[in-house]
């Protein structure tokens, strides 16, 4: 992409935070436009080469005066919690389809034609066949799939009417350094690492046979900011990720070893809408975004140790909000993750 002002909803987050980096070492003007709910922390890796903008996504003003001068908008402010999606539906609405419409709306009033949205694997569902191909059926289990596959939908809409180039890249399950390790709901590999280090038995929902194909954070930041300018993938969703998928009791069995913590595996019951086995075909991202993993699992998992231990311990900051109650998993209301 040759230098542009580009605009990252979400910016101050984990994956957004590492974009908003990358685009800005690139030689973009990078404006980070976030209202912080997930908290200031990666701020500090800004410098003054990145405007940092606070502002809600569902907010019409805000996004208008964020988009001032913007030529390209990366869209990854989401409250990006599947398990807890399904006790928070009208929040998870708000946030993720209704704030998404929002910067869409404003960014088509301001002409800009260059629209990057991060889907996820959740939008495809339990799949048919594995590894799932971007042509599979979008069958969502959770809200937070659903305001995805939405979403995508909108972005298609506007696409045909030639208001819009949308780009769309389905994510797994991205971990590494400036992912939350207070969030309760969330990120499994930053969760397991917080228990390790405070002596207490992760915990894992069912068997812990589920999979998942974790993908460490350096392996889908350079090609999400490549794609701007790849016509081919213009209204065209690519799935980015790891193409080996690790059960979660693996992946639990190597940060306890890897911490050296005396603690054992602990399981409750399953949450009703996780998904045994997921992860997704790569060949198009291969083919037409130069995409490939260059972090393995082990170095991935080390390398998030080691910035967590200079994070160090942290308390988990639970919410006491669930609009449906009876569908939140015991152990929220118990806050015991
Ligand atoms: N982490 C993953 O494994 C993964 C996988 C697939 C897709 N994604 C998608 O990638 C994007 C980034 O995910 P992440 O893991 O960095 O999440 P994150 O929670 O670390 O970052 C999200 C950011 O959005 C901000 N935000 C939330 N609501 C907002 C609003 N209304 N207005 C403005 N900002 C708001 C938060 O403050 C936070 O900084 C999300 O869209 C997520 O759905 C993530």
């Amino acid at each position: 992409m040759e230098s542009k002002k580009v605009l990252v909803s979400g910016g101050a987050g984990f994956i957004g935070s590492h974009v908003a980096n990358y685009l800005a070492d690139q030689g973009n003007k990078v404006v980070v436009f976030d209202n912080f709910v997930g908290g200031k922390d990666n701020l500090k890796y800004f410098g003054d080469e990145i405007e940092v903008f606070e502002g809600d996504m569902t907010d019409r003003n805000a996004c208008k005066k964020a988009l001032n001068k913007v030529d390209a908008v990366f869209c990854l402010g989401a409250h990006a919690a599947e398990g807890q999606s399904v006790f928070i539906p009208i929040f998870n609405a708000e946030t993720n389809l209704m704030g998404s419409i929002t910067l869409l709306t404003e960014s088509i009033n301001a002409g800009i034609k260059d629209f990057v949205f991060t889907s996820t694997i959740a939008a495809y569902g339990k799949p048919e066949k594995l590894p799932i191909r971007e042509d599979a059926p979008l069958m969502p289990e959770d809200p937070y799939g659903v305001t995805k596959m939405a979403f995508e939908h909108y972005l298609r809409v506007y696409y045909e009417l030639e208001k819009i180039n949308p780009y769309i890249v389905r994510f797994f399950n991205v971990y590494g350094p400036r992912q939350r390790m207070d969030d309760p709901y969330r990120g499994v590999v930053p969760i397991f690492i917080n228990k390790c280090f405070k002596g207490e038995n992760p915990i894992i929902f069912g068997d812990g046979l589920q999979k998942r194909a974790f993908t460490y954070i350096s392996d889908i930041v350079e090609p999400i900011c490549s794609i701007v300018g790849k016509k081919k993938l213009i209204n065209n969703p690519v799935n980015i990720g790891a193409e080996k998928a690790w059960t979660v009791k693996e992946l639990a069995e190597k940060i306890i070893e890897k911490t050296g913590s005396k603690v054992e595996i602990e399981h409750v019951d399953k949450r009703t809408s996780d998904v045994k086995v997921v992860y997704a075909d790569v060949s198009k991202a291969k083919k037409l975004l130069d995409y490939e993993a260059k972090v393995g699992f082990d170095e991935g998992i080390e390398k998030t140790i080691e910035w967590a231990k200079g994070e160090g311990i942290k308390d988990f900051k639970y919410m006491d909000y669930f609009e449906i109650p009876k569908m939140a998993h015991g152990i929220y209301k118990t806050k015991d993750i």
